[in-house]
């Protein structure tokens, strides 16, 4: 598929847009800086201008589309990756203002213009747990795509807003637009960096729930969302199959989580915030194990 995709000079697009790359995909990536990976083309254009977005997808990738003469070809989707991708980064204001007005001028601008799939970044934020302002416990656990998210951050309400902006424009178009609830991204090195503290102090995870999602199983839920057609709109949560803990789920809720209802039987292991949509409704197979990576 000829692919755009915003963003995707970051820490979850450049790892993402490798997979696609290796899955025969063609991918323009839409940012504000480049992507210096051997065989992905750059357009550097900003999500909050809508003439600039309308503009990026009707453009040519790369000066090889020249050569047949029959003009600028279509993309087949678009990938919004792009945003600022938490608070305290930029005021609040700006946070939201960027993350929803980009998203809709993506959004907008593919629709418009016939393209009948699109796959957006939200987050795991939504659940309103991440940024809250001190301890708020979720509503039931395990996490699931049917849960009334009500976060109190702007990061986490953009991402929220981003989903009805999605939700309004597939109704409207009958595209299919999926929204991933993304978990927390691991890129390789950060395993070996990073687990063996949050082992010491499961505290730190807390407010992700221990969850986490491998970047390189990322790109694998992409492609699966590109692959997988007539959905309409939908949400998926984007994890992997297991806690990015060394502890079992009786431990995690009895020492984290005390009161908090849990609706099934959960395996000892099995991840707080579930990806059972993904496995059964895209067929993700994760491929990239916490354990494979660091001992725990
Ligand atoms: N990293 C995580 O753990 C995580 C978790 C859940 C959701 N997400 C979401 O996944 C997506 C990617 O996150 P990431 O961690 O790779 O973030 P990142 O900040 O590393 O990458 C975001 C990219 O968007 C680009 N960008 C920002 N503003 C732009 C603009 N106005 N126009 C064009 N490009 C712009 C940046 O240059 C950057 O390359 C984001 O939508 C983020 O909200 C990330």
């Amino acid at each position: 598929m000829r692919i755009l995709f915003t963003g995707g000079s970051g820490k979850a697009g450049r790892h993402v847009i490798p997979y696609l790359l290796a899955q025969g995909h063609r991918v323009l990536n839409v940012d504000l800086v480049p992507l210096d990976v051997p065989g992905v083309d750059n357009l550097i254009a900003d999500i909050t201008d809508s003439g600039q977005m309308f503009n990026a997808m009707t453009a040519y990738a790369g000066f090889d589309e020249l050569e047949p003469g029959t003009g600028v070809p279509r993309f087949d989707a678009v990938v919004h990756f792009a945003a600022i991708p938490r608070i305290l980064i930029a005021p609040d204001n700006e946070t939201f203002r960027v993350n929803t007005i980009g998203t809709y001028n993506v959004i907008e601008a593919a629709v418009k213009l016939g393209i009948a799939k699109v796959v957006i970044a939200s987050s795991e934020t939504t659940y309103g747990i991440c940024f809250a302002d001190g301890v708020a416990d979720p509503n039931y656990l395990p996490l699931d795509e049917g849960y009334d998210v009500s976060p109190m951050d702007s990061y986490g309400l953009s991402k929220v807003v981003n989903e009805a902006t999605a939700r309004a424009f597939a109704k409207r178009s009958g595209a299919d637009i999926y929204a991933l609830r993304i978990g927390n991204v691991v890129e390789p090195h950060e395993y070996a960096q990073d687990f063996p503290r949050y082992f010491a102090d499961p505290v730190l995870r807390r407010r992700n729930f221990f969850c986490y999602i491998d970047a390189r199983d990322l790109g694998q839920i992409v492609d699966r969302c590109l692959k997988v057609d007539g959905l309409g709109y939908q949400v998926f949560n984007a994890g992997n199959d297991e806690n990015g803990m060394n502890l079992d789920n009786a431990e995690l809720l009895a020492r984290f989580f005390p009161g908090v209802p849990v609706t099934r039987e959960l395996s000892p292991r099995e991840a707080l915030f579930s990806n059972a949509k993904i496995r059964e409704v895209l067929g993700f197979r994760e491929a990239h194990r916490w354990q494979d990576y660091v001992t725990g």
